[in-house]
């Protein structure tokens, strides 16, 4: 079985992160999420991956290489032009020979792979999408479907008040070859707006829903990447992790600086009396000076935290700097190489980046 995983987005929702760092590069506990995406289809024995990229392709290429150091087959197809996320399948159909997988690459989720491939082959349908229950289902593609699973309508983003359902799209697609024939070629092409509806309204072989209740968040928004964080530290999103979470460098920092749960990683130099936690990750080699406080956040590399400052559900991309007694809380999000000058007090939900 092989699978194509979607990482050609520009993550626009979760600049400024992504202006340096593509989205499937965005560490998770301190390892680029597309990593763990990678390592859950080699679990589920899927070894043929194909990553279809278009923007900051070398951050991704340069990291995994041929994929053998994960066991994997990787291969890249640049878009010059984002294709969107039919096209973009379209444009490696000459790389697939059979029933495929298909993910967002910005889904982290419990989902098991075979149960899904059992269900598809029980089915015999043309796709089986994988569907979750949200409470607010208009930000996603709303899935209709009968007693028996067969879909009968899919609603990308409806209006709020308008969803069909509170079942939606989760991103994981199972899909036989042929549908990459009902994909025109040569343009952008919407699967959500474009090929799933023409599917339907077809009459053809069936697309089925395959509704779990598993683990499942999108992790395109920066309140649901540091949410997601929060549910792995919890233990309600099984990431694999020692159920004590402290990470590779939680030896070597004090700990009476460390409040738990934390993660922190290689080479980071902590002061006893700065606070590190509950729900804190710190990256590779970051600083965090006396009295200063981490809680509720997550740290990239290098960053550095000085005396008295303040951290508290903010993220802080990698070598950026918050000077002594400034505020970042509240939904902050600060990007790479960022200064915050010494005593500033940042607004709710403030993005702090370095001019381009
Ligand atoms: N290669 C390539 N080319 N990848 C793309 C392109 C493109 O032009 N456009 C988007 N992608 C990738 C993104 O990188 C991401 O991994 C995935 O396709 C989905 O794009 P998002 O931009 O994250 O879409 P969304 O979150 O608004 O909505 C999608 O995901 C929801 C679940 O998380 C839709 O599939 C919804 O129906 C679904 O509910
Ligand atoms: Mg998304």
């Amino acid at each position: 079985m092989q699978a194509v995983v979607l990482v050609g987005g520009e993550g626009t929702r979760l600049r400024p992160l992504t202006l340096e760092t593509p989205k499937p590069m965005v560490p998770v506990m301190n390892m680029p999420f597309l990593e763990r995406t990678l390592r859950r289809l080699k679990e589920a024995g899927i070894d043929d991956v194909i990553l279809p990229a278009g923007y900051l392709p070398e951050a991704i290429t340069s990291y995994f290489g041929d994929g053998s150091a994960l066991g994997l087959h990787i291969r890249y197809v640049i878009e010059s032009t984002p294709l969107g996320t039919a096209g973009a399948l379209k444009n490696v159909e000459q790389y697939i020979d059979g029933p495929f997988f298909v993910l967002n690459g910005d889904v982290l989720t419990s989902l098991d792979l075979r149960a899904m491939m059992d269900f598809h082959r029980r089915k015999g349908g043309i796709g089986t999408l994988h569907l979750i229950r949200v409470a607010d289902p208009s930000a996603f593609g709303c899935v209709v479907h009968d007693a028996n699973g067969r879909v009968e309508a899919f609603v990308e983003k409806p209006p709020r008040d308008e969803a069909p359902t509170d079942e939606i799209n989760a991103g994981t697609y199972l899909l036989e070859r042929e549908v990459l024939d009902r994909i025109p070629a040569g343009r952008p092409v919407s699967i959500e707006r474009e090929t799933f509806p023409a599917l339907i309204a077809g009459g053809g072989r069936p697309l089925y829903a395959f509704t779990t209740a598993d683990y499942w968040i999108d992790l395109g928004k920066p309140e649901a990447y540091l949410s997601a964080h929060r549910h792995v530290f919890d233990g309600v999103m099984p990431l694999g992790l020692a159920p004590q979470v402290d990470g590779p460098g939680a030896a070597a920092v004090p700990a009476s600086a460390i409040r738990p749960p934390a993660f922190i990683g290689h080479g980071c130099r902590v002061h006893p009396d700065a606070v590190v936690g509950p729900y804190a990750v710190l990256g590779n080699g970051c600083e965090i000076g006396p009295d200063a406080v981490v809680a509720d956040s997550l740290l990239w590399d290098d960053v550095v935290v000085e005396t008295g400052a303040q951290v508290d559900w903010a993220i802080v991309a990698s070598r950026a700097r918050i000077g002594a007694g400034a505020r970042v809380t509240q939904g902050a999000v600060i990007g790479h190489g960022a200064h915050v000058a010494a005593g500033t007090v940042l607004v709710e939900n403030a993005r702090v980046a370095v001019e381009r």
